[in-house]
């Protein structure tokens, strides 16, 4: 496997050429050139409204399809209707479950986790308003990844929809979706996959996983501040509109788009994918779209490992420190999102520690207050968290190591 090129990287992310250290990147990526490039050119070209017979209007209109083309490509959609943009994860699941809802009676049941962010819990739980049956898969204790045979008793002929998260974004740990999803087709429910812990380190294939609906942030994919849902056509063309009143329900994707996405960083999400297809000739590989998107992401799985490999080598050593996740740093089953507490030290302390460094991480729930809560921590502030992506260092993980020794 050819090693990634950190000169490469490092060029193609104009936050990257000063001293500061992200490892903050679950909660948000740095942008690539790539990015910024389309944006400008999308804001200083044909900035008009979209859906009129003028030229510039057609002309924005064949950019934001691009964008939409460009998110379609990055789950591998079958086509771009398959993918609902929005501003952010949280409000494309809000919006999902608005309009399936509409459908549901008193007495359906929907599953979702203690292990999920609350944008792919909190919208689902709210339907017990209105009589909605909510269950709570949970993870037994000490246990980083669900096993899928324990979901089959909270299933029945009643449930409607399963929501889960493809990575924890405190745990890491990548679960296994495809068997999940086996599991709830079997039960005729449909599967929604959070997948904004996992999209920024490995190539998404939403249909070859089975799920029925998949989400994903783009400014944590080296893109712009908006997020995608993916949705298999027959399952977006079932649910309700929620635009406006005179659309029907063939109106795919547009009838879930309210009020439209904003059309500069839709267009930018393309230049998610000139950076991939940069990252894959940078590195020998001449190939564009899925092929240079799926070797790229191999080579950032290896070097995601090795830095998960160099903090959880030195954490695993000191004998104050427990890993809140899996100790072993191997690509297949996780990603390098890596949280810990300190026995003794408040995780807020420590983390302020470091930030005099110049290297940004960060303490708490991150939303998953379900499963930080369920974990009972003494220090009561949380989980240290320390998110990697491929723009990191080896380097960068020995400054923090260091920073983490000295605080
Ligand atoms: C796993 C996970 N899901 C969902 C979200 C929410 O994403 P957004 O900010 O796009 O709503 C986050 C944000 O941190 C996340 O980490």
């Amino acid at each position: 496997m050819t090693d990634l090129d950190s000169t490469f990287v490092t060029g193609a992310f104009p936050a990257l050429s000063g001293d500061r250290v992200f490892l903050d990147n679950a909660g948000g990526s740095q942008v690539a050139r790539h990015v910024g490039d389309r944006l400008m050119g999308y804001l200083y070209g044909p900035n008009v409204q979209l859906g009129a017979s003028y030229a510039a209007s057609r002309e924005a209109g064949a950019r934001v399809a691009e964008g939409r083309a460009a998110l379609a490509t990055l789950v591998n959609a079958t086509r771009p209707e398959e993918v609902v943009m929005g501003a952010t994860s949280t409000q494309l699941l809000g919006q999902l479950a608005a309009a399936l809802s509409q459908d549901w009676e008193p007495g359906d049941e929907v599953v979702v986790t203690n292990f999920d962010h609350e944008a792919n819990i909190g919208p689902w739980a709210k339907l017990a308003a209105q009589g909605v049956v909510v269950k709570e898969w949970r993870l037994a204790p000490g246990q980083h990844r669900p096993d899928p045979e324990t979901l089959r008793p909270l299933l029945s002929d009643r449930t409607k929809l399963v929501a889960m998260a493809h990575v924890s974004n405190i745990y890491g740990t990548i679960n296994p979706v495809a068997e999940i999803a086996d599991i709830v087709r079997a039960a005729g429910a449909l599967l929604c996959v959070d997948g904004v812990a996992y999209a920024p380190h490995r190539a998404v294939d939403a249909p070859a996983l089975g799920a029925d609906f998949y989400v994903f942030s783009a400014y944590k994919v080296y893109g712009p501040h908006f997020a995608a849902l993916y949705g298999r056509h027959d399952a977006l063309l079932a649910a309700a509109n929620i635009n406006h009143r005179f659309f029907d329900r063939s109106k795919v994707p547009q009838k879930m788009e309210p009020g439209n996405a904003q059309y500069e960083l839709a267009h930018a999400c393309l230049g998610i994918i000139d950076y991939l297809e940069a990252f894959a000739q940078a590195h020998g590989i001449n190939a564009t779209g899925r092929p240079a998107i799926e070797a790229a992401f191999g080579i950032i799985a290896a070097h995601e490992e090795k830095l998960s490999e160099r903090l959880l080598s030195y954490l695993r050593g000191r004998e104050d420190v427990t890993i809140v996740g899996a100790p072993e740093a191997d690509r297949t089953l996780r990603v390098p999102t890596i949280s810990f507490v300190i026995a003794g030290r408040s995780s807020r302390e420590v983390v302020e520690a470091v930030d005099p460094t110049g290297i940004g991480i960060r303490y708490g729930d991150f939303y998953s207050r379900s499963l930080v809560e369920g974990l009972d921590l003494p220090n009561g502030d949380g989980v240290i968290r320390v998110s990697a992506v491929h723009y990191n260092t080896l380097d960068e993980m020995d400054r923090l190591i260091s920073a983490l020794e000295a605080a």
